[in-house]
């Protein structure tokens, strides 16, 4: 039976967009991130910032709103400190993004900007001197501005040199620091988030469907293009790609429901088919014939493909969903909730033993090394008067997660690594709040940025440090030798 491995890696994850700040320092570009405004109680549908179109882009580029993304928590300024109380929690790894727009500003640049490669080159050593291994993401929901006006976002092919050659400028500068990389961050989302992800604007291209698969098509090739560069470069180098898990369950165990829900989850498994396996699989050209979908594909991209696959299998895991025929379609945005499973405030079923499914499904299909790249909660947390957070569901939230997580590697699943979303506070991808929070260390900033910025450990943190210390055997509440006095 397979257990934790001994050099596992505990840690957490976040995105630089959604941390550092500095939007406009030491000559970092604007970036697709720094244009989403925080409107106080919007849902992510409302602010129609992962389906844009040329209006809204015009909006919220041109207004008077706050955005968040631009302050985040002050991560690129405050770096030491926060890995400093990384440390003290002894995490094994941090999972974080680079800033595309911090090295290539204008994403067609001809030189990198060299400002922005040693900020990461200090951060990298810091985190090394404090034993923290990076896994670092090359692409996690920004890209120069510049790339959506006069290219049409990933829709371009030319897209495909501009993000390999920033991928090989990160491979050449910190192939000595950073093992792990992650390619693209959640390469399955691009019905949820075509605008985070592709920079795509609805109302400029002909076929909405059709531009975001030749846009994933050209992420693709340019995961591959990478890879082989990587491998290239430096054999111990690791490239990996990565998914947001989607998989659903039958509402029911009428017939079309669990059709509706394999062919469904087939259309998820589509994107690691690609990046794992080497090729496009039948299934996904019968549904482009089935949808109108005519992809441009060159036979040397399919050798391509076929020649660089990904090294392991990044997964983040938040809540599951189901699909029910009668009211549920092809489109991986329609589903229904599980009546079974109760939920956060934003809506986010909890569902542990969705975990355990998909990481075994995976390793099933697959049998290449994976991670759990995100995995959390978020709450709007209450900080007592004297500064504490009893935030008993988070810790009850990834004690299930991590039980699910190892009955997954009992049973084979070669796991290396778990890290939770995210280790302290940082702003919301979806809504852009600072009040949904997630860390184990509360960061005293509001919705508006405003606060002290300091740092107060919730329950959580205290837990966590003991699940590492016991690399996973001890996750038990309240803590065995429990420390949370101080
Ligand atoms: C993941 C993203 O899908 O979800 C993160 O990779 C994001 O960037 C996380 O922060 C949680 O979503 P949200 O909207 O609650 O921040």
């Amino acid at each position: 039976m397979r257990d934790i491995r001994d050099d596992f890696l505990w840690g957490g994850a976040i995105a630089a967009n959604q941390a550092e700040g500095a939007y406009r320092k030491d000559r970092r570009g604007l970036s697709t991130a720094d244009i989403q405004p925080f409107v106080p109680g919007a849902k992510p549908t409302d602010l129609h910032f992962n389906d844009m179109d040329s209006e809204i882009y015009e909006r919220y580029k041109n207004g008077s709103y706050y955005y968040p993304k631009r302050q985040g928590v002050r991560f690129y300024d405050r770096y030491k400190e926060y890995i400093d109380v990384l440390a003290e929690m002894h995490v094994k790894t941090l999972r974080l993004s680079i800033s595309w727009s911090r090295i290539f500003p204008n994403g067609d640049d001809e030189f990198p900007n060299e400002q922005g490669l040693a900020f990461y080159e200090q951060l990298f050593d810091y985190m090394k001197q404090k034993n923290i291994e990076p896994i670092v993401t090359m692409f996690h929901y920004e890209m120069p501005l510049n790339l959506v006006e006069q290219y049409g976002g990933w829709t371009n092919p030319k897209l495909i040199d501009y993000f390999v050659k920033y991928g090989q400028t990160l491979l050449q500068r910190f192939q000595k620091t950073v093992k792990y990389w992650i390619i693209i961050n959640q390469i399955n989302l691009v019905h949820k988030e075509a605008f985070a992800s592709l920079g795509i604007l609805k109302d400029k291209v002909d076929d909405y469907e059709q531009a975001k698969f030749q846009a994933i098509h050209h992420q693709f090739i340019a995961s591959s293009k990478i890879t082989e560069f990587g491998h290239k470069l430096n054999s111990t180098l690791q490239l990996g790609m990565m998914l947001a898990d989607t998989l659903t369950a039958p509402y029911s165990c009428e017939p079309e429901d669990v059709k509706l829900n394999f062919k469904r989850n087939r259309m998820q498994y589509f994107y690691s088919d690609v990046l794992i396996r080497g090729e496009y699989p039948e299934y996904a050209y019968a549904y482009f014939e089935e949808n109108g979908i005519q992809l441009n594909i060159k036979e040397a991209e399919k050798e391509l493909l076929r020649n660089n696959t990904a090294d392991f299998l990044a997964v983040s895991y938040y809540w599951s969903n189901t699909v029910k025929a009668s009211e549920n379609s092809m489109d991986p945005n329609s589903t229904v909730k599980n009546p079974h499973l109760k939920a956060n405030r934003w809506g986010w079923s909890i569902n542990a033993s969705g975990l355990y499914l998909c990481m075994s499904n995976y390793w099933d299909r697959y049998h290449v090394p994976m991670m759990i790249a995100e995995n959390g909660i978020g709450f709007k947390d209450v900080l007592t008067d004297d500064n504490q957070v009893h935030d008993d569901y988070r810790i009850e939230y990834h004690q299930d997660h991590i039980a699910a997580m190892k009955e997954a590697i009992r049973e084979g699943a070669d796991i290396f690594a778990y890290c939770s979303w995210a280790p302290f506070d940082i702003i919301s991808a979806g809504t852009a709040e600072m009040s949904k929070r997630y860390g184990f260390i509360y960061v005293d900033y509001d919705d508006e940025g405003n606060g002290s910025g300091q740092f107060h450990y919730k329950d959580s943190f205290y837990w966590y440090k003991q699940v590492i210390d016991s690399n996973g055997k001890e996750c038990s509440y309240p803590c065995v030798n429990s420390s949370n006095e101080n």
